[in-house]
């Protein structure tokens, strides 16, 4: 697995620390309110497991699996929802996490979906942003860190399914894919 890695581009360390901090302003910018937090999985589990652990105030959990991507790299523009919520979310303050934002095509519409419950207020959590991708404007509310356009697995990314179980987030090598291409 590490083999195919071509570089480190955020350790378990800065990962974690980003992490925490974000947990902290999350708590303080939450304080006192209904909480909901809505973790895209797959990809999302990780990072949100270890996010809702540094926030120290009281939320509910839930999950929604959806996707816009096949077994490549490039997004296919449309999200399909494969498994829905089943929290009320009408009237809570709904945080929508996932892993990366690339396109922006998934928040933007995960959110108008979630709209349609009427949440009181309805943001967006991202470990992971690729800007230069963007299709849309999308702009996240909280982004852990700011990455370049290279596509990367590790800490729930994954390339078609794999490479979830790293404790670090990498570049993957193009000679993966050039072998998946065969
Ligand atoms: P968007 O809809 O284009 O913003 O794509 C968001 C989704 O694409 C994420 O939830 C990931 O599943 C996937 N994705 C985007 N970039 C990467 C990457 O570099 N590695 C792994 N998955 C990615
Ligand atoms: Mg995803």
């Amino acid at each position: 697995m590490n083999n195919d890695i071509k570089q480190i581009l955020l350790t378990k360390e800065q990962i974690d620390d980003r992490v925490s901090e974000m947990g902290k302003q999350i708590s303080e910018d939450y304080a006192g309110k209904d909480l909901v937090v809505i973790i895209l999985l797959k990809g999302a589990a990780w990072f949100a497991t270890d996010l809702t652990r540094a926030i120290d105030i009281p939320l509910r959990v839930d999950f929604m699996v959806a996707s816009s991507y096949g077994d490549g790299t490039y997004t296919s523009g449309s999200v399909k929802v494969r498994l829905d919520i089943s929290e009320n979310i009408t009237g809570k303050h709904v945080l929508l996490i996932d892993d990366i934002i690339d396109s922006g095509v998934t928040f933007a519409a995960i959110s108008n979906m979630l709209k349609v419950h009427k949440p009181a207020s309805l943001k967006t959590v991202a470990l992971c942003d690729k800007s230069e991708r963007r299709v849309n404007g999308l702009q996240a509310d909280y982004v852990g860190f700011n990455i370049p356009d290279e596509f990367v697995v590790g800490y729930g990314l994954d390339y078609a399914g794999d490479y979830r179980n790293l404790p670090y987030i990498g570049v993957l090598k193009s000679s993966v894919y050039a072998r998946a291409d065969k």
